[in-house]
């Protein structure tokens, strides 16, 4: 009884508060004449990866007599010979709609130009490109927590600038092929704050993967705002806002959680199906956005043990190779990760060769990063091989390729990354020491199912009793 007391407590703490707040840069003009011309026109044009490099998925609002939500293509920068997709139309909560259209059979190694358009509105022509092989580069960032502020009419202007400032920076550095938020993108889940979260000119070109934190669920907007491919629908519980979902990037499967549902049979049976539909490629990334190992918060640190038991036997049955985390807003790159404790210690390496376990890395958040006050050291040398702070936004550049992932860390404006780490695997399996089991403590896994449900039936009904708290925001 008290170790269910415990984990339940635990469970409760799942939905942990932030504030709002500055942001790290002030917007200059030119960012203030484009950020008032992008929110007159509201659209809020948003690019997501496809399900594989063949797609890419669109969405942006629009009035809802306008008619059908359409994105045309082409290989030529007049759109000649383009191709016109129709998607779906979602009525948002304001009394607009959503569109979300997918494009698909994109051809590899090619440049696209696109229009999105209803019947009374198209956008200007933009730009993408698609992959062949299995090299790409992809920015991983978290915690961008672009806020709502009443008292700060500013602070949406102020915090996408910041971000497109990051993702300048990132871009500046070479082929940007994705972006990957491991969530908390807003910090009250306003439409507001997806709006100006797309607001870089980058994210028209670069597929922007997002994932729900705990914070992107404050509101509902999340839910409208995306257009999330192979999304996982059988579950019996899954969040008002969001479901998980895969897609494929080169050699790598990428499977993107929500964890705020603390159903374990749900995530499971979603990796079960998204691996009979890719069994062989050859790298497994996974994004969710509760940290694990390295927390710096003393009162988080319940939750972070209730969930390395509920998470770690996902990244050891499936032998995950890299995780991306975010919430604690400190960074951190884990040691071998196996069983739930180190395997391989990785301290003091700038790469590893078939590293025997899971490596979680946690990023630092774009418009709140933690400085020395705000908790303790994450202790290096227990489960965690490198941690950073800073007071600046930090941002990762994930090279992917047929053999290795390497990454590189940075601070925007800063020349040489403040740290490198490469993982090569030279086989499928890599180090990982066992496969296809399930490791489960069968307690963990039904209490976790029994809060998962109890926990999305009371959170969906805390939506419906406060929905004009967050409507028009
Ligand atoms: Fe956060
Ligand atoms: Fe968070």
């Amino acid at each position: 009884m008290k170790r269910t007391i415990s984990l339940l407590l635990c469970l409760a703490m799942l939905c942990g508060v932030l504030t709002v707040g500055a942001s790290a840069y002030e917007a200059d003009a030119a960012w203030q004449r484009y950020y008032a011309q992008y929110t007159e026109d509201g659209s809020a044009v948003y690019m997501a990866p496809g399900a594989d490099e063949s797609e890419r998925n669109f969405s942006w609002y629009a009035p809802a007599d306008a008619g059908s939500c359409r994105v045309t293509v082409s290989d030529r920068d007049d759109l000649s010979g383009a191709r016109t997709f129709t998607g779906s139309n979602l009525k948002t909560p304001e009394g607009d709609v959503r569109c979300k259209v997918t494009v698909t059979a994109l051809q590899p190694d090619k440049t696209y130009y696109y229009k999105c358009a209803t019947d009374t509105w198209e956008s200007d022509t933009y730009t993408f490109s698609t992959l062949s092989g299995s090299d790409f580069t992809a920015m991983y960032t978290t915690d961008i927590h672009v806020s709502f502020d009443e008292e700060d009419a500013d602070c949406l202007m102020n915090q996408s600038y910041t971000f497109s400032r990051v993702l300048e920076d990132a871009a500046a550095r070479g082929a940007l092929d994705l972006v990957i938020s491991a969530g908390d993108q807003a910090s009250r889940g306003f439409r507001s704050e997806y709006t100006a979260l797309v607001a870089s000119p980058v994210l028209r070109s670069t597929p922007f993967a997002l994932c729900p934190g705990n914070h992107d669920r404050k509101g509902i907007a999340y839910k409208y705002f995306t257009n999330q491919p192979n999304e996982y629908k059988k579950a019996l519980v899954h969040s008002l806002i969001s479901y998980d979902y895969y897609y494929v990037k080169g050699d790598v499967l990428f499977f993107v959680f929500d964890s705020n549902v603390g159903s374990m049979t749900a995530h499971r049976n979603f990796v079960k199906q998204a691996l009979r539909a890719h069994p062989d490629t050859k790298w497994r990334v996974a994004t969710f956005h509760h940290d694990l190992y390295g927390g710096r918060i003393p009162h988080r640190e319940k939750e972070n043990a209730l969930l390395r038991t509920i998470w770690s036997p996902i990244f050891d049955e499936f032998r995950f190779d890299l995780v991306l985390l975010g919430h604690s807003h400190y960074y951190t790159i884990s040691n071998a990760m196996f069983g739930n404790k180190t395997n391989q210690s990785l301290v003091g390496l700038d790469s590893v060769t078939d590293p025997a376990g899971t490596v979680v890395m946690v990023s630092g958040s774009i418009n709140r990063p933690r400085i020395e006050e705000d908790g303790e050291e994450p202790p290096v040398g227990e489960n965690v091989a490198y941690a950073y702070l800073s007071e600046n936004p930090v941002y990762n550049l994930l090279d992917f390729s047929e053999d290795s992932i390497a990454i590189r860390s940075y601070e925007p404006g800063e020349e040489e990354p403040f740290h490198t780490f490469t993982i090569v695997k030279t086989s499928a399996q890599g180090g990982h020491p066992a496969d296809g089991r399930d490791f489960y403590d069968p307690f963990v896994r039904f209490l976790s199912d029994v809060y998962g449900l109890v926990n999305e039936v009371w959170t969906t009904a805390r939506f419906r009793l406060h929905w004009n708290d967050f409507v028009g925001k």
